[in-house]
């Protein structure tokens, strides 16, 4: 019984160890960055979709959003990549980045205008993940 009290703290020690070699090492890996990526994305046109049920669509309200996914999605061949299929993958890439220009080129200005747009936008979005995201 002498040893008890040696022993629990020895198990302490060992499972303290053990849980910070773990949680040091999910924290250097961190978040994948294709799923940072995707969850910008992600946010941008949600935020775009709050503002048409906001009745918000001022140019001046869209354009950041369309510019901050335009630029976003220059990442998405150095993140995503080495991929199979991979120039299936940069078609899809450059398709949304086509879709981004055009928008930028042609801003909506009211919320019909946005709408479609979005559409658009989330159409390119799909195409690239019927393939590509399991
Ligand atoms: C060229 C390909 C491609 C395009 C374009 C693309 N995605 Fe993705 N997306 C992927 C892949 C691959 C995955 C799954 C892999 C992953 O989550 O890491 C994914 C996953 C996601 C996820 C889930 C993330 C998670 O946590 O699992 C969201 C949300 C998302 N995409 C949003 C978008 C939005 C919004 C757009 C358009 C503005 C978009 N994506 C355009 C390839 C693409």
């Amino acid at each position: 019984m002498r040893y008890k009290v040696p022993i629990a703290i020895a198990v302490g020690l060992f499972i303290g160890i053990i849980g910070t070699v773990m949680t040091l090492s999910a924290l250097r890996s961190g978040p994948h960055m294709t799923e940072v990526l995707m969850h910008m994305q992600d946010f941008h046109m949600d935020a775009l979709d709050a503002n048409v049920k906001a009745n918000r669509c001022a140019v001046t309200d869209s354009l950041p959003h369309l510019q901050t996914l335009r630029a976003l999605s220059n990442d998405l061949e150095p993140v995503f990549l080495p991929i199979d299929k991979e120039s299936d993958f940069r078609q899809k890439a450059s398709d949304l980045r086509a879709e981004l220009d055009a928008a930028l080129a042609a801003p909506p200005t009211d919320c019909v205008a946005l709408r479609t747009t979005m559409s658009k936008i989330g159409r390119s979005c799909k195409g690239c993940h019927q393939e590509f995201r399991n």
